[in-house]
This record gives C-alpha cells, structure tokens and sequence, in this order.
C-alpha cells in the first residue's frame, strides 16, 4: 500500500523541510528522470525527487554530466513534475548555464521554473557562483547548493575520490556551506565527504544537509535511482545500498520473451483478439 492511501496529501516545501531538520526527522531525496519513475516514487512519500543531471550518465550514456542542456534538463524535469503530486521536485542547473553569469543563470532557472513546472533547482559550488544564486533567489526561486564532489568540477578535480580530505579543502567547503545558507538556499547536497566532517557541516548550519557519500550525520539522504534500484550492476562505489536488483529482473524477464517469441509461445491463443 503507498503511503498516499495511508495519509493525507500534504505537499513537501522548502519550509517543511526546515521543519524537518529542527525535529530530527531526516530527510528522503531520490533522482527521477521520467513520469512513469517519478509516479512511482512520489507514492511511497519520498521528500524531495531531483531531475539531477546525472541523467548524463544513467538516461544519455555519457561519461560525464557536462554535455547535458537546458532543454535536455527541461525536458525530463516536465515529465517529472506531471508525475509528482507531493514531493518537492528539485531540478539541477547544466553546466554552462549559470556559473560566471549570473544574468544567464536567472533566464536558465526562470526556463527550468516556467517550461517545466519545477518547485527549487541546485547548483553547484559556492563562493563562485554566489552572485548567480543570489539573482535566482532575489527572482523567488528556492535554490538548493551542492558542494564536496562536484560532477560538473570533474575536469578541475581530475578524480571521482573523496573531497574536503585537506584543511584547506574542508575549510572552503564550511565556509561555503555558511554562505550559501547566508544568501538564502534552503539546503545543501554533501556528496563524497568524511562522515565526521559532514556531521561538522551539519551542526553549523540551520539549513539542511543531504548527503550522498557523506556518511549518516547529514540532515538526510540522496540516491540514484538506478542505482539504489541495481539496474547498473557494474557500479558499486562503497556508499551505494542497492535496494533491489533490477538488472537481473529486467533481463530475465526479456530473456523469457525473447525464448517466447521464438518458440511462437508468445502470443497465445487468449491474447489474440
Ligand atoms: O545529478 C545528480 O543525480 C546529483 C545527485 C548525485 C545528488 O546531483
């Protein structure tokens, strides 16, 4: 039974979540890219559902999240949003569409907001793009940050390995945290830090922390769906709890209709018309 038959609708904001944080509740974020995935998940009364643009690698293929687009981002996050009647659904800004032009960055959050219905987008870094985020948040976006490893950074940072390990690194990233809070984000995604720093971070701020990577101390959690539900069986970094095992679901169950349809099984005489 999904926990909308359970309990009445009452839609996830940004205020909630704030709520959430000062009662210890933690917080449950998941990525959707498409309406039939993302009706799915907001029926088991997920949080927060990300159009993260980690559908680079998981929908296009591509090694890296750089080459995806506004439109491409647009696109999945309209699917999402006719899906989704609870969760709040959080849109990743492409890379190339915000940093070092803050101007261009609220036309590409108001084009996320306006043609795709989204509730909040994410951003990554921090003292870099404080001006951009300022502009969005000043236009009445809600506007979520994303510091530690950042996938659009990949070719600055050169590997996929832990961030904030060095002093220097993990002083930035606090500092950040604090000033992305200052300028008015309502969270922050931690991806691939130490658990104990990210607990630092945490404690610093009044703004939730949803980690990925980033150990249990952070205000809440976030996942890939196709990882969490094993569809990708050949990535296994340590933080990943594989929740299921879709790969071996779903190819065994092509494999019987491809036996099917090849010993003429498949349709049957009750599923002719
Ligand atoms: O794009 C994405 O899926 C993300 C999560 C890993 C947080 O940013």
């Amino acid at each position: 039974m999904s926990v909308h038959q359970n309990t009445p609708l009452k839609k996830i904001t940004t205020h909630r979540l704030l709520e959430m944080k000062q009662r210890g509740e933690k917080i449950a974020m998941i990525t959707a890219y498409d309406y039939s995935m993302a009706r799915l998940i907001d029926a088991t009364g997920i949080d927060i559902i990300l159009v993260g643009d980690s559908a680079s690698n998981v929908m296009a293929g591509n090694d890296t999240t750089l080459p995806m687009s506004l439109e491409h981002m647009i696109y999945h996050a309209s699917s999402v949003v006719k899906a989704v009647k609870r969760a709040l659904v959080v849109v990743d800004m492409p890379f190339g569409t915000y940093q070092g032009n803050s101007r261009l960055a609220l036309e590409s959050a108001i084009r996320i907001m306006k043609e795709a219905g989204a509730h909040a987008v994410k951003m990554e870094g921090g003292a870099e793009i404080k001006e951009s985020v300022l502009r969005i948040l000043t236009a009445g976006i809600p506007v979520m940050g994303h510091l530690g490893l950042m996938p659009q950074s990949i070719y600055k940072f050169g590997t996929y390995s832990v961030r904030a390990q060095e002093e220097v690194e993990a002083q930035k990233l606090l500092d950040d945290a604090l000033l992305l809070q200052e300028c008015g984000c309502f969270g922050i995604v931690l991806e691939k830090i130490p658990a104990e720093f990210a607990k630092t971070v945490s404690e610093s701020l009044l703004i939730p922390t949803v980690g990925i990577g980033a150990g249990m101390h952070t205000d809440g959690q976030v996942l890939v769906v196709h990882d969490l539900l094993g569809i990708n069986n050949e990535f296994s970094p340590r933080f990943l709890r594989r929740y299921a095992d879709l790969h071996s679901v779903i190819t065994d169950a092509v494999q019987n209709y491809v036996t099917d349809v090849k010993n003429k099984d498949f349709p049957n005489e009750k599923e002719c018309y």
